[in-house]
């Protein structure tokens, strides 16, 4: 299946599984060797309709800059392409976890666009991918840095960029995971 194909299914679902909310695709080309999958998008990327854009944008830059590696060369999706939202009482409107449900929703989807993309390394930030793709056995305390495979490809576990920010020690051991990752994207010869 094309990425057009792949897109255009995700917006036949949403549209009869989720109507009047608005996909966010994933961004990049087919055939990019390094494929970043987050959880889903927040307010500024359903605005925009563009993954990682605002806050977890610039947090996704720094992790790409450190480790070397340029956001062109990547192919950066979610799990759900949609905002998962909660509504108080008052209307206020904030993110949430997404249901497993939405995750079973996108799964297929999400399976295809790796396949459509055919990166040679997938990596996961935080739980949500990692649990999704590789099953509910895996928690990324666990496997955080170390090489797992997906469908005959390499899959990265990193923390999510975003939850490491008020955690000190968290974000020195998020921090040897992506120096590492870069080098070993270099040894592989994938950038
Ligand atoms: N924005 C995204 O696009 N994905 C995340 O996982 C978090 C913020």
């Amino acid at each position: 299946m094309t990425l057009d194909a792949v897109n255009a299914g995700i917006r036949e679902m949403c549209e009869r599984k989720y109507p009047g909310r608005r996909p966010v695709f994933g961004e990049g080309k087919a055939g990019c060797t390094v494929m970043l999958i987050g959880e889903a998008p927040g307010g500024q990327e359903e605005a925009q309709g563009r993954p990682f854009v605002g806050k977890a944008g610039k947090n996704l830059d720094e992790f790409l800059a450190m480790a070397d590696i340029p956001r062109e060369d990547v192919y950066i999706t979610n799990v759900v392409k949609i905002r998962p939202i909660r509504i108080s009482k008052t209307g206020t409107i904030s993110n949430r976890a997404p249901a497993s449900a939405e995750t079973g929703d996108f799964l297929p989807w999400l399976l295809e666009e790796i396949r459509a993309v055919d990166p040679s390394v997938v990596v996961t930030l935080g739980n949500t991918p990692l649990k999704a793709l590789l099953g509910n056995g895996q928690t990324i305390g666990a496997v955080h840095g170390k090489i797992q495979s997906l469908e005959g490809r390499r899959l990265y576990p990193l923390y999510h960029p975003a939850s490491v920010i008020y955690n000190r020690s968290l974000r020195d051991v998020y921090a040897a995971d992506v120096r590492s990752l870069g080098e070993v994207l270099r040894e592989w010869n994938v950038l």
